[in-house]
């Protein structure tokens, strides 16, 4: 009798545990979904934070605002002859063309602009690639071409 109520109360109390083990478990559950759909609350309220100026970027008056910033990263012609071309335009070593002089410049100023830009980049001659200014950019010595044909003017 006395063996039979100490069975009927361990199992009690193995049924109580593993009743226990369910309402703790389930409690977990939920609060971590509760804490995970919190999360994506915060996420979505940073996306949405984050967001306009992700759409700024994109919107078209805001592109013509970061292209212009980066127009002014760019370098000038002058400031690019100056560092790089200068030591051989302005003297007219090795029978380079001279900075403002018509002359000089005056059979090759038909090839106009882009095809002097091409060969200016590819290098001609004594002319060293790129006039030797390795990290220009094409528009960058697109410009210093300008620069030099301005000068005939
Ligand atoms: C090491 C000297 C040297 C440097 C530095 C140099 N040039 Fe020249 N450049 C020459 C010479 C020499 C020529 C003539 C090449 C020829 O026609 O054989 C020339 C020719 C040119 C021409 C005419 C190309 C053509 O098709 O007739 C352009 C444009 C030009 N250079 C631009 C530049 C620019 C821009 C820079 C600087 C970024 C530069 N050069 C730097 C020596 C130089």
């Amino acid at each position: 009798m006395s063996q039979g109520s100490k069975g009927s109360s361990k199992l009690m109390i193995i049924i109580w545990v593993l009743a226990m083990f369910f309402i703790g478990y389930k409690a977990l559950n939920s609060s971590s979904a509760e804490s995970s759909n919190s999360e994506t609350m915060i996420d979505s309220a940073l996306l949405e934070r984050i967001k306009p100026i992700g759409e700024v970027r994109i919107d078209s008056s805001m592109a013509a605002t970061s292209s212009e910033s980066s127009e002014k990263a760019e370098r000038s012609g002058e400031e690019i002859y100056k560092a790089n071309c200068q030591g051989c335009h302005s003297s007219g070593v090795m029978g380079a063309p001279k900075y403002a002089s018509l002359e000089d410049w005056a059979a090759r100023i038909d090839l106009g602009l882009e095809k002097l830009t091409l060969s200016a980049i590819a290098g001609k001659g004594g002319m060293p690639a790129r006039g030797t200014c390795m990290d220009c950019s094409d528009n960058e010595i697109k410009l210093t071409v300008q620069y030099l044909l301005d000068s005939l003017k």
